[in-house]
C-alpha cells in the first residue's frame, strides 16, 4: 500500500511533543510491515536531514501560494521523507506553530492550508512525484485537517479518477485549528462547505473539524480517549460530531520507538541497565542528580516530570503537591517548556528549595532520557491525556508513573494497589490535588518497601509497548476506508 503520512512534526527533526515522536515510529513500523511510507513534513528553519537526497520536484504557484518544491529524502527507517520547501512560509526564527515570542504565526492558515493541499495532491492522479500516488492520506491533527477536504474535493472534481482515501487522526482535540471564516475564500473551500456540515465551528473555520468532517476514517491515540471526547465534558464542541461518525471512529493505542527508548540501549544515558540489572539505573540516579545541582542521596526518593507546561499537563497539582513531598524528603526534577506562569512558580519552587526541587527551563532530549532514567517516580497528573508517551517510557525505565485517571494513562498503566500482582504504577482516584497527594503517598509507601517496588518496577519493564500491533490496526483501518470507498462507487474497480 502506499501510504502518505502527513505532519507537522517528526523525530528527530523537529518535535515539540509526541506526535513528533509517533510520525517517526508509526511510519516505519508500517514500512517494515512491507508498504511503501512516505512522510510529508514542512522545511522548517534549521532541519537537518542524513539521508540520500533526491532531486527536488517543483510545485508551481497555486491559487495564493508562491511557489514551492518537495525534497525526497530517503532515510535509515526505510521511509522516504518528503520535505515541503516553501522558504516564505517555512523558514521562520520560532518553533513550528508560533514565533520565538510563542505566538501563533498570523498566517498559519497559508502555512498548514499548503501541507494539507499538497498532502491531498500526493493522494490524486496528478500527484506532482511522477509514478507515485498515495491510496491512503493519513493527516495528524489540526494542521493537516484541510487534506480530507482537498482530497473530497478532487473526489467530487473528477469521480472517475482513482483518488487516496484519507485519515484523520487526532492527538489532541483540544487544539482546533481556529481561523476567521475569511481564511475560507483563500484556502478554496467551497462555498457548499462552509456551513455546520462542513468546516465551520461557531463561526469560525477550524480546520481540525473540517478533516473529522471529512475524512473517510478517524483515529484517536487511545480507546479511553476515543470514548472520553464523544462525551459533552471532554468533546471541546466536537463530541456531537464525533458521535454521530461514531462507526468510523477507532481508538488506537500510541506505540514507543523500542530502539530510541530501550534503557539496555540508550546512547543519551551515562549508563545503562536492564530489568534483570538495576545497577546502572542507581548511577543514573546519582547522575541526575549531580546533573540538576541536589544533593546526590541515593535514600532521597526523586519524582521527576519531563512536559509541556500547559493547563493540560496539571504541573500546577505538582506545585501543589509540593509541601507533601518534601515534608517526605523527596526530590523533584522538572523539565519543560510553555506557559510563563507555570514556569515561574517551577523557578520559585526550585529557588526556595534548592535542596530539594531542580527545574530545568528549555527543551532537552538527552536530559529527558537521563530523567526518565534516573528517576525513582514519574509524574504525570494530566487533566486530560489523549495517549500519552512519557508514562509508558517511564515503565520502560524502572521508573513507575504516578498518573491521572484519564485517556491513553488508564489504558497504559496498571494501579499497584488495585493489581499488586501486575501493578506498573499509581493512578489517582481523580485529578485534583487531593487525587495526587494520595496517589504520591502511596508511591512513597510503596517505595519504602524495596521488594515491592522491585516488582513494580520489573512489572513495568515487562511491558511490551512497541507499535507492531497498533500499526497493524492502522493497516486495517486503511483497508476498509478503502473498500468502503470503492464499493461507493468513489475509486476504480
Ligand atoms: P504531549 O504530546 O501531549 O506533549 P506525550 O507524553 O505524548 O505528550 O509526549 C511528549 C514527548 O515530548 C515525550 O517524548 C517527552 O519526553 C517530550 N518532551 C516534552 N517536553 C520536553 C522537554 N521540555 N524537553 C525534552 N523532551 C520533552
Ligand atoms: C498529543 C497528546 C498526547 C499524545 C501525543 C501523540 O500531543 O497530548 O497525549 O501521546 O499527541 O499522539
Amino acid at each position: 500500500m502506499n501510504i502518505l503520512f502527513a505532519t507537522p512534526e517528526c523525530t528527530p527533526y523537529v518535535k515539540t511533543g509526541g506526535l513528533g515522536d509517533v510520525s517517526a515510529a508509526l511510519p516505519a513500523t508500517l514500512a517494515a510491515l512491507g508498504h511503501d511510507v512516505r512522510v510529508l513534513m514542512p522545511a522548517y528553519r534549521g532541519v537537518r536531514v542524513s539521508g540520500e537526497i533526491g532531486d527536488g520536484v517543483e510545485l508551481p504557484a497555486w491559487g495564493p501560494w508562491p511557489a514551492a518544491q518537495l525534497v525526497p529524502v530517503k532515510v535509515d527507517s526505510g521511509v522516504t521523507l518528503l520535505l515541503l520547501a516553501c522558504p516564505a512560509l517555512y523558514q521562520r526564527h520560532g518553533g513550528p506553530y508560533v514565533d520565538a515570542s510563542g505566538n501563533d504565526y498570523h498566517d498559519n492558515d497559508m502555512r498548514f492550508g499548503l501541507l494539507s493541499r499538497v498532502a491531498a495532491q500526493l493522494g490524486t492522479a496528478h500527484s506532482p512525484l511522477h509514478g507515485w500516488a498515495a491510496d491512503v492520506v493519513h493527516a495528524n491533527d489540526w494542521p493537516c485537517g484541510l487534506a480530507p477536504v482537498y482530497l473530497a474535493q478532487a473526489r467530487a472534481l473528477a469521480p472517475h479518477e482513482p483518488t487516496a482515501v484519507s485519515v484523520m487522526t487526532v492527538h489532541n482535540l483540544a487544539f482546533r485549528g481556529l481561523f476567521p471564516m475569511g481564511s475560507a475564500d483563500l484556502l478554496g473551500i467551497p462555498l457548499h462547505w462552509r456551513g455546520l456540515d462542513g468546516v465551520e465551528f461557531w463561526g469560525q473555520l477550524s480546520m481540525l473539524k473540517a478533516g473529522l468532517q471529512f475524512a473517510d476514517a478517524i483515529t484517536t491515540v487511545s480507546p479511553t480517549y476515543a470514548r472520553e471526547i464523544q462525551t459533552e465534558a471532554q468533546g471541546v464542541g466536537l463530541d456531537g460530531l464525533l458521535r454521530a461518525r461514531s462507526g468510523r471512529l477507532h481508538g488506537i493505542m500510541n506505540g514507543i520507538d523500542t530502539q530510541a527508548w530501550d534503557p539496555a540501549h540508550d546512547p543519551l544515558l551515562p549508563h545503562r541497565f536492564s530489568r534483570d540489572n538495576l545497577q546502572g539505573k542507581r548511577l543514573c540516579k546519582a547522575a541526575l542528580q549531580a546533573r540538576c545541582g541536589l544533593p546526590t542521596d541515593p535514600k532521597a526518593m526523586l519524582f521527576a516530570a519531563v512536559s509541556r507546561l500547559t493547563e493540560q499537563k496539571g504541573i500546577d497539582l505538582v506545585l501543589g503537591a509540593l509541601p507533601g513531598l518534601l515534608a517526605q524528603g523527596a526530590q523533584l526534577v522538572v523539565l519543560g517548556q510553555g506557559d510563563p506562569t507555570l514556569a515561574q512558580g517551577l523557578r520559585d519552587a526550585a529557588e526556595r528549595h534548592p535542596l530539594q526541587v531542580a527545574v530545568t527551563l528549555g527543551f532537552d532530549e538527552g536530559l529527558a532520557h537521563l530523567i526518565e532514567a534516573g528517576a525513582d517516580a514519574f509524574l504525570m497528573p494530566s487533566r486530560f491525556e489523549p495517549c500519552g508517551l512519557n508514562q509508558m517510557y517511564s515503565q520502560a525505565y524502572g521508573t513507575p508513573p504516578v498518573v491521572a485517571p484519564a485517556g491513553g494513562l488508564l489504558d497504559s498503566v496498571i494501579d499497584s494497589d488495585a493489581d499488586p500482582d501486575h501493578g506498573t504504577g499509581f493512578i489517582m482516584a481523580a485529578c485534583d490535588a487531593e487525587g495526587l497527594q494520595e496517589a504520591l503517598l502511596r508511591a512513597v509507601r510503596a517505595w519504602n518497601e524495596r521488594k515491592r517496588w522491585r516488582r513494580i518496577q520489573a512489572n513495568g519493564m515487562a511491558r511490551a509497548f512497541g507499535w507492531n500491533e497498533s500499526a497493524q490496526r492502522y493497516i486495517e483501518v486503511y483497508r476498509a476506508a478503502i473498500d468502503a470507498a470503492s464499493v461507493n462507487g468513489t475509486l476504480p474497480p
